[in-house]
This record gives structure tokens, C-alpha cells and sequence, in this order.
């Protein structure tokens, strides 16, 4: 047996028999210090190298050689074994990493992450990762790259598809509720996955949208905003992460020292493993930043990028930087031990095989979560009456490009989704129909959601004009959002806005359904469809849900995660945005409205946009259920805390309506003055309630004053004293909203 299965095994014996003094930590750091102490240079640069799949041969060679730390995107369990077997046979007798993005789902796929982000109900985030995780594990991955915690306030990045949004209360949560479920219980359970907190740090503020573009996070935006999540991450124990491709401030996150080993490592103690995104290493040569692989692989290194995805350039040079003492050995020894760490805590050393008999079709409870997770996803925007469909509709028309698009519902980043078991709107409409006897004409009238053919309008129309109410089915198709999908116009694609202009002239009552992946332009939409329902991409069970909403067997509950905009120039658009000197009062001079042959002026200056006027079309927070809610009487048990104090305020919800429901009330908090511009109000808490029609309930919401710090004019992250207002609300708009002052001493 190699010195290394041997030492592995007297390990594992030893292990159990530790003296009680012997913590996990110390038994943990002996085992991996063993390990490394025992590998030659070459099996060190092999740990730090993550290969995509290729050729079995090709990849048992590697891996017969012990140099092969990871392998991304291989699913044939028997390929996986083989290379395990190989890699275990080797002197070095480390298990591979195998790794997959699998971001909302495996076999069956949830809502993309910015719909169980709408949820605002981290169960969802939990209970999904943790569905997917079983279903991946038993193909032998156990590494995924997410949750992406990318905050993103711009819908012109195609990514904003995969993350939980613009607010970092709310990417906080769902962050450390998918990391709890994709690494369970325990993190060395054959069924748990390494989560990957991606990607680290700021590339939602990607300039203008476009995806890997530069970014200009200043270090007060980075710790007020961006890196909060992937502190939540830290504390939730994501055992890996993934830098970012951004140059922030002319920096590459994969080799940016004050994010990997400032932040990351002197600050928040992580101790797993750092992985470069896709050649992010060598594309620091793109960037300018490096002048060949070599400085590449010294600059990732030295600043703590363990591990290199796919590109070579650590393979490469490694040993020749090491002779001309540009990195150090024991630099190159501590990525090896965090990647070791990471693999035994997985339990990869005694378990590393996929055992062919877990390859069970994913159980049918799974696809039974995922219609749950849709149906809570979903964000009724409008509603004119004409939802849940009343008894009197005798027949419906069914068109749109998304209503029967079993692989579109499915959203960006499913690579491995069962599109067989995608049941659409169309099916789930069918099914409803034909039991309630109701006429269900369907047309697609347009194939695609860029489609430009109108040929089918006019037939469309005949047939709409036959029925009591007509259903649109839109959106945007799966591939048109997701990684390297910019999109400068946020319109609905192809000629869906004339389709529903021309159902319109019907007058028969008109329902949008939107299934996308980023917030798109409605503007139009919402002001002449009757109904508007949004579902940014919902997964497997997308039509199921829908059908059910629409027919109120299950009662809106999705609240926006992101702001909705009324026209693409507005982004970046996000609610919790400072004051300005000069802040938009509502009633500024919209472009129309100003006179021909106006002469200068400078009175009423404020900011605002003449065709766009200030704020969303729909803010963030901001749903609607079936029946409505009343908040009544806040109460706070005192008004003055220290910075070291947790704020509690409870108030009376009433469901004034004639559904039961839910309601997210969130609360607000914005400091009246600060030692820097602040934003005017920031979540701090929000709670999802079932309040039963006609009922009331008091509801508590709590949060610490050290939830209010930000890092000041003196550089230093605090929580200031001083008065502050707060809002219990529906959403971020405020309207209605319960609100008191309290003060930090
Ligand atoms: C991609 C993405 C990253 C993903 C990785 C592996 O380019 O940026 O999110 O996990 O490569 O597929």
C-alpha cells in the first residue's frame, strides 16, 4: 500500500481513538500537514490544478501521475471511479475534487436564483440546494460553483439571472441557506456537496452591464455592499470560493491580495479553498495585468488563489518560479494544504467512489418541491379583477412563445436538467381546463421570444376574439440571459410587445405571463395587460405553478428581488440609493409635459430622468396576493439603544381580503445624517406571514445596531450614533408604511 493510503488509514484508525484533548481542528491540520509533507513538487502543482473533462485516457494519465486536484464537468460515474482509482493508486493517493455548476437544481430545476430569492423565504433556498445536492452527489459531484452572491443592481448583466438579487439582506440569507442546504448536516455525508461563494468580489457592478467588464468598487461600497454576503458566506461555512473575473479598480479579483488574503483569509479566518473562475488566471494576460503565465501564476498565487480552473499557468511555471524565489515554496504549500482540508473534510479520503446503484431517477417529492418553489417565486405585478379566473370564463386563449417551451422555463446554468420532466404552462392549462370544462384554444403565434413573424397575428386575433379571456405567455428565451448575455434594451425581444398590443384590441381581458431571467422593460405591458404575472425563470414545474396560480388554487406570494425598470437607461436601478442634494420630488416636469420653445431655466433642478421621471416601475419588495393587508399599530420597546443593542418592534398585520396569504412585511432603517452619505433606507429585516382572510396577527421584526454599521469617514467599519427613522412597509416604495424615529447614543 502507498506510504500515503497507509499513513491515510493509520489516520482514520487513530482518528477514533484520539485523546479528548485532540480537537477536530488539531486532527484535521496533523492529517493534512502529513499529507503534504509526503508530496513531491509535481503532486503539489497537480492539487492546485482543475482540469476540465477530456478523454478518459488523456484524464486517467493525469490522474495516474497523482496530478489531477480536480475535475470539472466529468458525469460518467465510471469514468469517475476510474480516475479515482487511478488518482488513489498514485504516491500521492489524493482523491479528486469533481466539480459542476449546479446552480438551481440537477436532474430537477428550481426557479433560477433570482425567483427563489423572490420567495424571500430562505426555506426554499435550503430545501432546493439541498435536493440538489442529493441528486448531484450521486453522480460523483461534490463540489458545486454556487450560491453566486454577486450583488446586482444593472439588468443589462445576462448574470443577474443567478443571483439573489440587488439587496444584500436578502443575497445574504439566501446565500447562507443554499450553503446550508448543498453542504447539509455535515459536510463529509457522501450526499453533501462543498458550496462555492461566487464570485468574489463586485462583478455584478460590472460598468454599463456588460459582462466582464472592468469595475470601480471603492473599499466604503465594497464593505457596505458587496462583500457583505460573502462574510454571511463565511460565517454559514461555505468551505470554498471562486474569484471573480472583474478588474476591480484596476485589480483582478484572482490576484487582488486585499480581497483574498486581507479580507478573506486575515479578517474572516476562512480556511477552505479558493478557486479561479475559467482561465481567469491566464486571462489576467487580457487583462494587462500580467505579461505572460508566469507572472500570472506568481501574482494568483502569491496574492492566494489555491486552485487555477482549466488554464495551465500554474502548471506551467510553478516550478520556475519557485528557482527564481518569485513565490515561495511554503506559499505554494498552504493552497495545497486548503485544498486538502477541503477534500477531507468532505470525507474524499474515505469515500472517494460513486456507488452505481444511487442513479435512481430523481423522486417524484423532488418535482414536487420544485412546483412549490415556482409557485412562491412568482410576483403577481398587476391584477385588474381578472385573476383567479372566475367561473364565468367558458373558454381561454392560450399564445406566446414561453406558453409549451419545456427547455426555456428552465432558465440559464442546467446543464444536467431533465427537460423530459419540464411540464409547461400549455400541459398544466390542458390538464385544468379539460377538468373544469373550459375551452382552451392554444396558438404560439410566435415561436420564440425574438421571433419577428406576425404572419400568425391575424388568425391569433379571430381566435382570441372566440374566447373570454386571453392568456400571453412571454418573456425571454433561457439563452438570452445567464453568463456573457448583456443586453444594452430590456424590451421584450422579437415582436412580443405588438402581439399583446394587437390581443388588446380584442377587448377581451388580457393576463401577462413573463418568464425571464432579469427584469425586463413592461412598461407598456403592464399598462394594458389586465393581469401581469412575473416568473423569472421557474424550472421543471414552471406551468403547474402558473396554472394553479392563475386558477387560484395557490395565492401569489413572489415579492421582487430586483426593481423592475420603465425603460433600459435607467440602470443601474436598485432602491437603496442616497438622497443627492438635489432628490426627485414626484412631481418633477416630465419630458411631454414641457412647453415648445421653453426658454432656459435652472429652477427645479432635481434628479430625475425628463422620459423616465425617478424610481422603478416596480420596486423592490413589492408583490401582490389575491387579497390585501392592513399594518396598524408599531410598537417599539424603547427609543434610545447602545451600538451594542438589538431593536425590536412588533405591529398588528391584518389580511383585509378574501384569500388567505402571505405578506413579507420588511423593515427599513436609514441614518438622518452620517459622517458619509448614506443611502436614504436599507433592509434590515423582513419576515415571510400566513395570515388567514379577515384575521390579524402581530408580527415581530428584530435587528441588531451593529447591523447599521458602514465603514465611516474614518475608515473604520462602526455603527454611529445618532437618529435614525425606520419603516415597517410592504415594500421598499414606503407607501403606507408605519414609521418612528429611534436614536444610537
Ligand atoms: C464560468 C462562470 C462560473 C462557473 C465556471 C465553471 O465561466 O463564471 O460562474 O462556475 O465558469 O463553469
Amino acid at each position: 500500500m502507498k506510504k500515503i493510503n497507509f499513513l491515510v488509514a493509520l489516520f482514520i484508525l487513530t482518528a477514533g481513538c484520539a485523546n479528548k484533548t485532540d480537537n477536530t481542528d488539531n486532527l484535521e491540520n496533523r492529517f493534512v500537514d502529513s499529507v503534504v509533507s509526503r508530496l513531491t513538487l509535481d503532486e503539489k502543482i497537480g492539487q492546485m490544478s482543475q482540469f476540465t473533462a477530456v478523454k478518459i485516457d488523456e484524464m486517467e494519465n493525469i490522474a495516474s501521475a497523482g496530478l489531477m486536484g480536480s475535475l470539472l464537468n466529468e458525469i460518467d460515474t465510471v469514468n469517475i471511479n476510474r480516475l479515482q482509482r487511478a488518482a488513489i493508486k498514485s504516491h500521492s493517493g489524493i482523491p479528486i475534487l469533481i466539480a459542476r455548476d449546479v446552480i438551481h437544481g440537477y436532474k430537477t430545476v428550481f426557479p433560477i436564483p433570482l425567483g427563489t430569492a423572490a420567495t424571500f423565504d430562505t426555506s426554499v433556498a435550503r430545501i432546493s440546494s439541498r435536493i440538489a445536492a442529493e441528486e448531484a452527489s450521486v453522480y460523483g459531484i461534490r463540489w458545486t460553483f454556487a450560491p453566486m452572491l454577486d450583488i446586482s443592481r444593472d439588468a443589462r448583466w445576462g448574470r443577474i439571472a443567478e443571483s439573489f438579487g440587488e439587496d444584500p439582506l436578502v443575497v445574504s440569507l439566501m446565500g447562507e441557506a443554499s450553503v446550508k442546504g448543498f453542504q447539509g448536516q455535515s459536510l463529509n455525508n457522501p450526499s453533501s456537496m462543498a458550496a462555492c461563494a461566487k464570485h468574489f468580489c463586485g462583478y455584478g457592478a460590472s460598468e454599463s452591464g456588460r459582462d466582464y467588464n472592468s469595475t470601480y468598487l471603492t473599499e466604503r461600497q465594497l464593505r457596505n455592499v458587496y462583500l457583505k454576503p460573502f462574510a454571511a458566506a463565511v460565517k454559514s461555512g461555505c468551505e470554498t470560493f471562486m474569484t471573480s473575473f472583474n478588474d476591480n479598480d484596476g485589480v483582478p479579483s484572482t490576484a487582488n491580495q486585499f480581497l483574498l488574503r486581507k479580507v478573506l483569509r486575515d479578517e474572516w479566518k476562512f480556511t477552505g479553498t479558493v478557486v479561479s473562475d475559467w482561465s481567469s488566471v491566464s486571462e489576467m494576460i487580457n487583462h494587462g495585468f500580467c505579461a505572460d503565465e508566469a507572472e500570472a501564476a506568481m501574482k494568483a498565487i502569491n496574492a492566494g488563489c489555491d486552485m487555477e480552473m482549466v488554464s495551465q499557468c500554474y502548471n506551467h511555471s510553478i516550478k520556475q518560479l519557485i528557482d527564481q524565489k518569485k513565490i515561495d515554496i511554503k506559499t505554494v504549500d498552504e493552497c495545497v494544504k486548503n485544498i486538502v482540508r477541503t477534500k477531507y473534510r468532505l470525507g474524499l479520503f474515505t469515500n472517494p467512489f460513486v456507488k452505481s446503484s444511487d442513479q435512481s431517477a430523481s423522486a417524484e417529492s423532488n418535482l414536487a418541491y420544485a412546483k412549490i418553489s415556482a409557485q412562491k417565486a412568482a410576483i403577481l405585478l398587476k391584477n385588474n379583477e381578472v385573476l383567479p379566473v372566475k367561473n364565468n370564463i367558458k373558454s381561454i386563449f392560450l399564445c406566446g412563445p414561453l406558453a409549451d417551451a419545456p427547455g426555456d422555463q428552465l432558465g440559464t446554468w442546467v446543464f444536467d436538467g431533465d427537460v423530459s420532466r419540464s411540464v409547461t404552462l400549455y400541459t398544466a392549462l390542458k390538464n385544468i381546463c379539460s377538468a373544469q370544462n373550459i375551452k382552451l384554444i392554444y396558438q404560439p403565434v410566435l415561436n420564440y421570444s425574438r421571433d419577428k413573424n406576425t404572419s400568425d397575428f391575424s388568425k391569433a386575433i379571430n381566435a382570441a376574439k372566440t374566447c373570454d379571456l386571453i392568456i400571453f405567455a412571454g418573456g425571454e428565451e433561457s439563452i438570452l440571459s445567464g453568463e456573457a448575455h448583456s443586453l444594452a434594451n430590456l424590451q421584450l425581444q422579437g415582436a412580443q410587445s405588438d402581439l399583446i398590443k394587437t390581443l388588446k384590441q380584442t377587448g377581451k381581458p388580457l393576463v401577462g405571463v413573463i418568464m425571464a431571467g432579469r427584469p425586463l422593460v413592461l412598461t407598456m405591458e403592464s399598462d394594458i395587460c389586465d393581469a401581469l404575472l412575473l416568473n423569472f425563470h421557474p424550472g421543471s414545474m414552471g406551468g403547474p405553478a402558473i396554472a394553479d396560480l392563475l386558477f387560484g388554487k395557490a395565492v401569489p406570494e413572489g415579492r421582487l428581488p430586483v426593481s423592475m425598470p420603465r425603460v433600459s437607461g435607467q440602470q443601474p436601478l436598485y432602491y437603496a440609493v442616497n438622497r443627492t442634494g438635489r432628490p426627485a420630488s414626484g412631481k418633477e416636469t416630465l419630458l411631454n409635459d414641457i412647453p415648445i420653445n421653453a426658454g432656459q431655466t435652472s429652477l427645479g433642478c432635481t434628479s430625475y430622468f425628463l422620459d423616465a421621471g425617478f424610481g422603478p416601475l416596480f420596486c423592490f419588495g413589492y408583490g401582490l396576493s389575491y387579497t390585501t393587508f392592513d399594518y396598524k399599530n408599531l410598537q417599539s420597546e424603547k427609543k434610545e439603544y447602545s451600538t451594542v443593542d438589538t431593536v425590536k418592534v412588533k405591529f398588528t398585520l391584518t389580511n383585509t381580503g378574501d384569500y388567505d396569504g402571505y405578506c413579507v412585511p420588511q423593515l427599513y432603517t436609514g441614518k438622518v445624517s452620517a459622517s458619509v452619505t448614506r443611502p436614504v433606507k436599507e433592509l434590515r429585516a423582513f419576515k415571510k406571514v400566513f395570515v388567514k382572510k379577515g384575521e390579524s396577527k402581530i408580527v415581530d421584526l428584530a435587528f441588531t445596531t451593529s447591523d447599521l454599521a458602514f465603514l465611516n469617514i474614518d475608515n473604520k467599519f462602526e455603527t454611529e450614533a445618532g437618529d435614525y427613522n425606520l419603516w415597517i412597509a410592504d415594500d421598499s416604495s414606503l407607501q403606507n408604511a408605519l414609521s418612528e424615529r429611534f436614536t444610537i447614543k
